[in-house]
């Protein structure tokens, strides 16, 4: 039996995730933030198709817990599954903020720089004595990072800084045979900067090679394999998984 922690498992990709990694066969420790109700219909909703999940409260901004939660990530390794480490890590917690560049604070800056980078940045670090050497780390970036879209600037700019800290990872850890790869999802049909309303999502469509906004389960499945043997030669990538979107 595998064990993988993802951050942001009680709604859009990481819910979606949870359950197709569970699916595969791996036990799942899921993090929630403000929606412990959510988290709980994702733990029911693997236990129900047989699968095993735990869910745990974390917030990912607050760098001061991750001691205490990796303690609670060592208790329930133990105690539902008999386990002391783990064979992965997905950082995928986030949130979306439009704001054009010139009027953004330096309190909406400093907000999206604490979850979208220093968060993966400590969390891993966090976590890596409990990692089992040959585990697989998934960072959720953002195709932001490649095609410069008005009012994301801060998101974007710590997008890239995470897949550069992808790269470092892999290259740092690879002694130890852990891969580390960045999933890079174009417009996903998530409640993520207030979800998409009908004339965005045609937009974003219209600007899509397959004609359609993102599922959640598209980008799932492409981090569950990364998570798997399936996956296990690819190493130091950022995969972007956006249907062909601006191309
Ligand atoms: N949707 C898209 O179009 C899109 C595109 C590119 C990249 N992404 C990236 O994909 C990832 C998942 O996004 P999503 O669309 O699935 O978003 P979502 O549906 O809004 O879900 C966000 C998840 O992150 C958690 N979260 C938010 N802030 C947190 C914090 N401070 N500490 C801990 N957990 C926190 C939420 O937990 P609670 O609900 O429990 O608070 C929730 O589980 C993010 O990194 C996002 O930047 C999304």
């Amino acid at each position: 039996m595998s064990v993988i922690v993802i951050t942001g498992g009680s709604r859009g990709i990481g819910a979606s995730a949870a359950e197709h990694i569970a699916h595969q066969g791996m036990g799942v420790i899921l993090t929630y933030n403000r929606h412990p109700e959510a988290a709980a219909s994702v733990v029911e909703r693997i236990e129900h198709t047989g699968g095993n999940a735990v869910a745990l409260k974390l917030d990912v901004s607050d760098v001061a817990t991750f001691p205490g939660f990796r303690d609670s990530v060592a208790l329930a390794l133990r105690e539902t599954w008999g386990l002391t480490t783990l064979s992965g890590l997905v950082n995928n917690a986030g949130y979306g903020l439009f704001n054009p560049l010139a009027s953004v604070s330096e309190a909406q800056f400093d907000g999206l720089f604490n979850v979208h980078l220093k968060a993966p940045f400590f969390l891993t670090q966090t976590l890596l004595p409990l990692l089992a050497d040959g585990a697989s780390i998934v960072n959720l970036t953002s195709a932001t990072t490649r095609v410069a879209t008005a009012g994301v600037a801060p998101y974007a700019a710590f997008k890239g800084g995470l897949e550069v800290l992808t790269r470092y990872m892999a290259k740092e850890f690879g002694e130890r045979r852990i891969r580390a790869n960045a999933v890079s999802p174009g417009a996903i049909r998530t409640e993520l900067g207030g979800g998409l309303n009908d004339e965005f999502e045609a937009l974003l469509a219209g600007q899509t090679a397959l004609g359609r906004v993102g599922e959640p389960q598209d980008v799932a499945r492409v981090i569950a394999m990364l998570l798997s043997q399936e996956g296990g030669w690819i190493n130091a990538q950022t995969i972007e998984v956006a249907g062909g979107y601006i191309i």
